[in-house]
């Protein structure tokens, strides 16, 4: 039987559409916000595959409205976020179900709100607050070819640097009100690191390190080429020290690279200052740290360290007390520059290429490398020297002792600055560049090995030292190719077109041959 329904003239319904955006992995998905409002029991419901928050938004929509001088409809509001098969999360859903409120119930036009997106926190008393990934979203609003995206006014210039878009950064529901309505102008917006202005935090520079130039030198071929860099040696011989200043000496962000950066540490949710991204990344995750929080995770995915990462440096300190299963998490993103995050239905694909760059203790007491110091037993050193092995050490080209600075070096003035190893760098990545575009690598430690033995050209004596030493048994065939990509940025260095023996020789010294406790008797 058909049940009609006995009222038909006291139902007309209003309905508003206002396009959001939803955060998914590093992107961001169009949601579209349907809002029906129509005669009956007073009632304001929410469907649509919402998370908590999202349910939540209910409250906060309500008092926001009231304590802004609105409206708020005594009839039967229903709320449709669309596509119905995507979850939905976060805050970023308030304030465009606010405003499809307010074009519902006829109180700014609907126009208005037509071809722009919104997305934004309300509080209960209508200041709209930002929200994690707005970048991401304002590039999504772009791709989807709408005019304009209404933000809070915090982050207008983060999604100004997605550019071609008219973004209207907003303070509060009211004043919102007052702009749809034609009331007011959008306050002008300026793209790019405007905001306030980030901590100075002075960064820290290697004239601060004193002796150490081998360790130093270390810094500067991994620098140059991309490579991975172990720094190995006793307690309080300045490792980390060393390894904080890593980012200082590599080249400088590109526009597109610092977009990237920006978007992934606003999704992540520790963007500060606002605007664009300028330094490269250090991170600096605890040993304790699990697989997911190194490579990213959780039930709607988000990046871990290796992303946050990205374009920067990963630090592993103390890296002999990490736990095994997340190194092995480490594999694929050093790999491959990215990790496949997959949960149900759903794949978040994060990009991981950083220079990683890690710390440890030459043996479990720490002093292997000083005479007469060392406590351990050798099944101590195999412990340990297990615990450095396997697949990350793989990754490593770059293997340094950092031995503890005499009296002398710590009084004497520092052997170098971060300004002239950046330039040595810079000079290294340019050579680099012109060589590898064809082979559509960026350094030399992204060449693979049979890119590394195809590419890279040696001298005559070069080629019979690497050759020696290949056939005595000392390197294994990885080994082999590590030490030639290493070679090949020592040469870069140098602003030579060919290796010669001499820079086969540091690249040999670099390979971080295992601390015996032979050695320590030596
Ligand atoms: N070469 C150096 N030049 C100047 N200061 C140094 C040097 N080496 C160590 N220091 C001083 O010692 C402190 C400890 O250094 P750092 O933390 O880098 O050592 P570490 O090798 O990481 O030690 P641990 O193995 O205990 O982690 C530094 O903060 C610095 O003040
Ligand atoms: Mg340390
Ligand atoms: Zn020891």
């Amino acid at each position: 039987m058909l049940f009609r329904d006995p009222r038909p003239s006291s139902v007309a319904a209003v309905l508003a559409r206002i396009t959001t955006f939803c955060i998914d992995g590093l992107d961001s998905r169009p949601v579209v916000v349907e809002v029906d409002v129509r005669a009956g029991l007073p009632a304001f419901v929410i469907v649509g595959l919402g998370d908590l928050a999202v349910r939540e938004a209910r409250e906060r929509v309500r008092g926001a409205l009231l304590n802004s001088g609105f409206e708020f409809p005594q009839r039967r509001i229903v709320v449709n976020l669309a596509p119905a098969h995507l979850r939905k999360n976060g805050s970023g859903f308030d304030l465009p179900i606010a405003c499809a409120v307010l074009a519902a119930s006829g109180q700014v036009p609907a126009a208005s709100v037509a071809r722009r997106a919104i997305h934004g926190e309300l509080s209960l008393t209508g200041e709209v607050r930002g929200c994690r990934g707005t970048l991401a979203v304002a590039e999504a609003a772009r791709r989807a070819g709408l005019d304009g995206l209404v933000v809070a006014r915090e982050r207008a210039p983060e999604a100004a640097l997605a550019g071609d878009l008219e973004v209207v950064g907003v303070g509060s529901l009211a004043e919102l009100g007052r702009i749809l309505d034609g009331a007011e102008a959008p306050p002008p917006v300026a793209p790019g690191p405007a905001g306030p202005p980030r901590p100075p935090g002075p960064a820290p520079d290697l004239a601060d390190v004193r002796g150490q130039w081998s360790a130093i030198r270390a810094v500067e071929v991994a620098a140059a080429g991309g490579h991975n860099l172990l720094l190995r040696g006793a307690p309080g011989t300045g490792k980390t020290m060393l390894a904080r200043r890593v980012p200082g000496v590599l080249p400088p962000l590109d526009r597109d690279e610092a977009i990237e950066v920006t978007r992934i540490q606003s999704v992540a949710g520790i963007l500060t200052g606002g605007g664009l991204v300028e330094e490269r990344p250090f991170r600096a995750p605890h040993h304790t740290i699990s697989a997911s929080g190194l490579v990213g995770g959780g039930a709607s995915p988000a990046p871990g360290e290796a992303t946050l990462a990205h374009h920067g440096v990963l630090f592993l300190d103390e890296l002999s007390e990490f736990g095994r299963h997340a190194l092995d998490a480490l594999r694929q993103p050093l790999e491959d520059g990215h990790v496949t995050i997959i949960r149900g239905q759903r794949a978040a694909r994060f990009p991981t290429r950083f220079m990683l760059v890690a710390a440890t203790n030459p043996c479990p007491c720490g002093y292997a490398s000083e005479p007469g110091r060392c406590r351990c037993g050798e099944p101590d050193h195999a412990r340990h020297r297990r615990r450095l092995s396997g697949p990350l050490m793989d990754r490593i080209d770059v293997v340094v002792d950092v031995e503890r600075p005499s009296a002398d070096a710590l009084a004497a003035p520092p052997v170098t600055d971060t300004a002239t190893v950046r330039a040595h760098v810079l000079a290294a990545r340019a050579r680099q560049a012109e060589r590898l575009a064809a082979a559509g690598a960026a350094c030399n430690a992204h060449l693979d090995g049979g890119a590394v033995r195809r590419v890279v050209r040696l001298e005559a004596a070069a080629r019979a030292l690497l050759a020696r030493s290949y056939d005595d048994g000392s390197l294994s065939a990885r080994a082999h190719d590590r030490v030639l990509r290493v070679a090949r940025t020592i040469a870069d260095l140098a602003g030579a077109d060919a290796v010669a023996e001499a820079h086969v020789v540091e690249a040999l010294n670099l390979r971080g041959e295992p601390v015996s406790p032979a050695r320590r008797a030596a």
